[in-house]
């Protein structure tokens, strides 16, 4: 079902975390290909979570190859404020930052838009959904973690689902994201909570059909998303 205006749209972003990043190029082609709506790309830098990936220079080098994907900057990052222009000059379609990783949250959010970006907003399983309800305003996405950020392939956090259940019913249209161990095992959760936006790493990276993987999802979520009609 397509995108109207009763409902937010289900996307479907793979997460290439848990892909062969020598070869990122043809883990994204191939995502694409399989019917991702979008890519969502992990930023670690080993400061605000225990890991490291990658930052804006691969992300530069990735942009020619697919100049249609949207981007989504997953940004693991202390001090956000930091990587918001080379970010935007790469390529990047949306600035997803973590809450507790800044202190001046419209400040933040203004900067990304200036940067010609959209602004998400993540918040780690510790952090309560209050504390992001006052700035939904100034987001175009509210990210709701499943896993503590760092590592892909964790067990998801089904006691998350309160919080994508205050927000659908704060906010009927908002895009709402859930990333962290979803799977076809555990999509019925994410979909009968509300989410829309749906990262998925290593179910889809690491599946044999990426692309049956990616309609399960969408499937699961539409039907959640219809069955009020
Ligand atoms: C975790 C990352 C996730 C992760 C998703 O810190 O933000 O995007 O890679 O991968 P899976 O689906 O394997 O948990
Ligand atoms: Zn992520």
């Amino acid at each position: 079902m397509a995108c109207d205006s009763k409902h937010p749209q289900c996307k479907i972003g793979p997460s290439i975390l848990n892909a062969d990043l020598s070869d990122l190029h043809s883990a994204c082609i191939k995502m694409l290909d399989s019917g991702a709506d979008y890519l969502h790309l992990d930023v670690m830098d080993g400061h605000f979570v225990p890991n490291l990936t990658f930052g804006h220079p691969v992300v530069k080098c990735l942009r020619p190859k697919v100049p249609k994907a949207f981007f989504d900057m997953h940004m693991m990052v202390a001090n956000p404020e930091s990587w918001v222009e080379p970010m935007a000059d790469a390529g990047a379609c949306q600035y997803t930052f973590h809450l507790e990783a800044t202190n001046n949250v419209p400040h933040l959010a203004r900067k990304i838009r200036e940067a010609g970006m959209k602004v998400g907003i993540g918040i780690k399983p510790g952090t309560p959904v209050e504390d992001v309800l006052p700035h939904v305003e100034q987001a175009d996405m509210i990210l709701i973690m499943t896993v503590e950020p760092g590592f892909g392939g964790q067990k998801f956090m089904a006691d998350m689902m309160p919080k994508v259940r205050t927000l659908r019913k704060a906010y009927p249209m908002l895009d709402i994201e859930v990333d962290g161990g979803v799977s076809l095992e555990t999509i019925q959760a994410c979909a009968e909570a509300g989410a829309n936006m749906i990262v998925s790493g290593s179910a889809v990276v690491k599946a044999q059909d990426p692309k049956s993987v990616i309609t399960k999802l969408r499937s699961s979520v539409d039907k959640a998303l219809h069955s009020a009609d």
